[in-house]
């Protein structure tokens, strides 16, 4: 049994009046001691499926529309509100990307984790314990910097509390949204090395989310890409990094700038992520994708298992030659080519 199995999420806002999908038919699994990278555009569902494992979206304006969120075989969405703040610290715990946004800026840092091992583990609610955390995240004279308040520290040192509270429930699955875009890229590396030792140190999983693909080649087992609210590649990191097969992953990574590329300018993917309720019928990538053809516009693509391991929100994804959107192609093996000529678009009205 996998640590965390999404079987097709789909979560909705409401807004004015219209239903708005923010996570469409979203399926992802985290084994135990994993580290899995969700990556993709600004806009298109990565925190909100990542707040979503804990039910953290506050329903309204959202709406949990379908699907199971399983962590260790307990569904999250049928949750009675007492076993929801259990699994929230104790087995789900989350570190954000802006420390200082987070922490109090009036209560000292000690105090702060303190307040955290009385909601999750009271027993252990000690200034030893605090300075044990304190130490693991690699912060020094951690008796003394317990007393800080969090403007007294660098924004590195405030990321490294933000881990510390996080750790202090002892978690099973860290989520941690872009928890390295605030800091420079020194600070940057020396988080991702912590968050790696860690990993190793205490055997929990990590769910990474980034924008970042070099994030992706130093830390993760297995990547998942996202795009527009619907996740269209999932692989294992080196794979993925070596041979993207999703053209969106393969776009993302041709728009990542390389040391010594004589290249005269970076090349970017054009247009945007489209906006919520505005999706493009059939393959949503497809008003953007370099190799569309007609059939994309109007068939709508699943995720399949082009190779073991490996799923593709996308029919030619590896590169075979052109071939309709077909379940009897021989091209591509069958549940690849399967389509869902009938699904409506996502993006109805309430
Ligand atoms: N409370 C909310 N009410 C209405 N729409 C929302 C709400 N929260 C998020 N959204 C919308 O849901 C979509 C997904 O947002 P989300 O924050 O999950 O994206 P993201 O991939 O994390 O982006 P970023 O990389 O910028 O953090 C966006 O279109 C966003 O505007
Ligand atoms: S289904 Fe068509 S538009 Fe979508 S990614 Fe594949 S080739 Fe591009
Ligand atoms: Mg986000």
């Amino acid at each position: 049994m996998s640590l965390l199995e999404i079987k097709n999420l789909t979560l909705d806002f409401t807004v004015t009046g219209a239903r708005l999908r923010a996570v469409d038919d979203l399926s992802l699994s985290i084994e135990a001691g994993e580290t899995l990278c969700l990556v993709g555009e600004s806009g298109c569902g990565k925190s909100t499926a990542a707040l979503a494992i804990a039910k953290l979206v506050p329903a309204p304006p959202a709406r949990y529309s379908g699907g199971q969120i399983l962590v260790n075989g307990r569904d999250v969405l049928q949750m009675a509100n007492g076993d929801l703040r259990r699994l929230r610290g104790r087995m789900v715990s989350y570190v954000f990307q802006e420390p200082g946004a987070s922490l109090n800026p009036v209560v000292r840092v000690g105090k702060q984790i303190k307040e955290a091992l009385k909601l999750h583990r009271p027993e252990a609610a000690t200034e030893d314990e605090v300075a044990r955390l304190l130490k693991l995240v690699g912060i020094p004279a951690p008796e003394a910097r317990a007393r800080d308040y969090p403007h007294q520290l660098s924004g590195g040192m405030q990321q490294r509390v933000m881990l510390a509270m996080a750790l202090a429930p002892q978690p099973q699955l860290l989520v941690a949204d872009e928890p390295t875009t605030a800091l420079d890229v020194t600070i940057q590396a020396q988080i991702l090395e912590l968050l790696r030792e860690l990993k190793q140190r205490l055997g929990m999983s990590i769910l990474l989310i980034t924008h970042n693909l070099g994030v992706v080649g130093e830390i993760a087992d297995r990547v998942a890409v996202m795009y527009a609210g619907q996740i269209v590649e999932v692989a294992p990191a080196r794979e993925l990094l070596q041979r993207p097969l999703h053209p969106y992953t393969k776009a993302l990574m041709g728009s990542v700038p390389a040391l010594g590329s004589e290249a005269p300018r970076l090349s970017t993917i054009p247009g945007n992520v489209p906006r919520l309720g505005n999706c493009p019928f059939g393959c949503r990538f497809q008003p953007r994708c370099s190799v569309a053809r007609p059939d994309c516009a109007t068939l709508v693509p699943s995720l399949a298992e082009l190779e073991p391991g490996r799923l593709v929100r996308c029919p030619f994804g590896v590169g075979v030659s052109p071939a309709p959107f077909s379940a009897t192609s021989a091209s591509i093996p069958a549940e690849t080519a399967r389509i869902d000529p009938g699904a409506a678009p996502s993006n109805e009205p309430a």
